[in-house]
């Protein structure tokens, strides 16, 4: 790529991006999940560990939602072609099949997919993200014993991951990557932190950045993240660099101190990764991605190839997708059967010493309920 391709590359980036900001401040259409006559859930089970977990967190959903599902309020459709050979045999990161079928769901539970290194094929996960306009990615971590309680707002849709597929690059000498932040996409994000603190009772949110080296989008992130806390005066607001936040996480005198956490896309991956391995580990993490229409729930980690090329995938564990399952209740107004999964995941653990397979953990989580 010349110079010249690169600066015309650059420029529709650019007006692709602000593209976007219109189509944002549009999108107001809020979904009311109890004025709908059924509610649609959309299982996809993904590449790797993916469908065994998921699999056994559908058969959870379908003996909590049981009467729901006789009734007709709750319909759970299978959405197969998410996974790795098909997206690499249609180089597309959702096949457009399979993204219309997504579409017909009002709610997701969806498995861990595999993202390729490198290449052009864009990973499912960031892609899904953008074409539902997933917004929020809302990552809780709670370990009573050590007082934590918190719950991070990830920047789900711009940052570091907007344009992660469509950089420059002058072979043999540079590459070039972007950060996309814009008012519209911090101000929803700030705003859904905030609501939730104030409406749960939190005092007090921990705004991450690297405003003094990433000056401009960084910068603009903290700005309005700003002015959103003016509009919430019972909630103090405080700004911490991403990297003295990663020490503070693991600092055990202060980190029960924070609460709520606001963060860019990139930051938010890093540390939720963090936070959820003093929980127990990625694999005891669930996380909601949410939109103003559509809404996503998920763990929060990989597909482990690594479990399946060892044949020991069977002892993978399905709490995340357990975690992401009381989510999604939460979300569609079931939540009374939140609460009960959530103490049942609070009082069970999946055994760490290889005694009880994901199937073994699942039957016993539900004999509970
Ligand atoms: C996550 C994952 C994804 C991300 C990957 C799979 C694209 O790490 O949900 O945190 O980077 O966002
Ligand atoms: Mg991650």
């Amino acid at each position: 790529m010349n110079i010249e391709n690169a600066i015309k590359h650059f420029r529709t980036l650019l007006e692709e991006q602000i593209a976007r900001t219109e189509r944002m401040a549009k999108d107001n259409e809020k979904i009311d999940f109890s004025s709908l006559p059924q509610i649609i859930i959309g299982v996809i089970g993904g590449d790797g560990i993916g469908p065994i977990i998921t699999d056994e967190a559908e058969v959870l959903l379908r003996s909590i939602l049981k009467d729901e599902i006789e009734s007709g309020k709750i319909l759970i459709k299978n959405i197969k072609g998410l996974t790795i050979e098909n997206r690499t045999a249609k180089n597309q990161a959702i096949p457009t099949d399979v993204l219309e079928e997504i579409k017909t769901c009002h709610v997701l539970l969806k498995g861990p997919t595999t993202t390729p290194n490198g290449g052009t094929l864009e990973s499912a996960n960031v892609a899904m993200r953008r074409e539902l306009d997933l917004f929020a990615n809302v990552r809780p971590v709670v370990v009573p014993e050590e007082g934590i309680d918190w719950i991070f707002f990830r920047e789900n849709t711009e940052g570091e991951y907007v344009l992660g597929s469509h950089g420059i690059e002058i072979p043999d000498t540079l590459a070039v990557d972007f950060k996309v932040i814009t008012d519209l996409g911090t101000r929803r994000i700030a705003k859904a932190a905030f609501e939730y603190a104030k409406q749960n009772g939190k005092n007090k949110i921990a705004i991450i950045t690297k405003a003094n080296i990433m000056k401009k989008t960084d910068g603009k992130f903290s700005k309005i993240c700003h002015e959103v806390a003016a509009e919430y005066p019972g909630i103090d607001a405080d700004e911490w660099y991403v990297d003295i936040m990663a020490a503070n996480l693991i600092k055990e005198n202060v980190r029960s101190r924070y609460q709520v956490f606001v963060l860019p896309n990139l930051y938010g991956d890093i540390l939720t990764d963090e936070a959820a391995q003093l929980q127990g580990g990625v694999g005891t993490a669930g996380s909601a991605n949410i939109g103003n229409k559509y809404a996503m729930f998920e763990a929060i980690h990989g597909s482990a190839p690594r479990m399946i090329e060892r044949g020991d995938a069977d002892y993978a564990n399905p709490s995340s997708m357990f975690k992401a399952s009381e989510m999604l209740l939460r979300h569609i107004g079931f939540v009374e059967k939140a609460e009960s999964l959530s103490k049942a995941l609070e009082n069970i653990k999946f055994p760490t010493d290889r005694s009880e397979t994901c199937q073994e953990f699942g039957e016993r989580l539900r004999s509970v309920l």
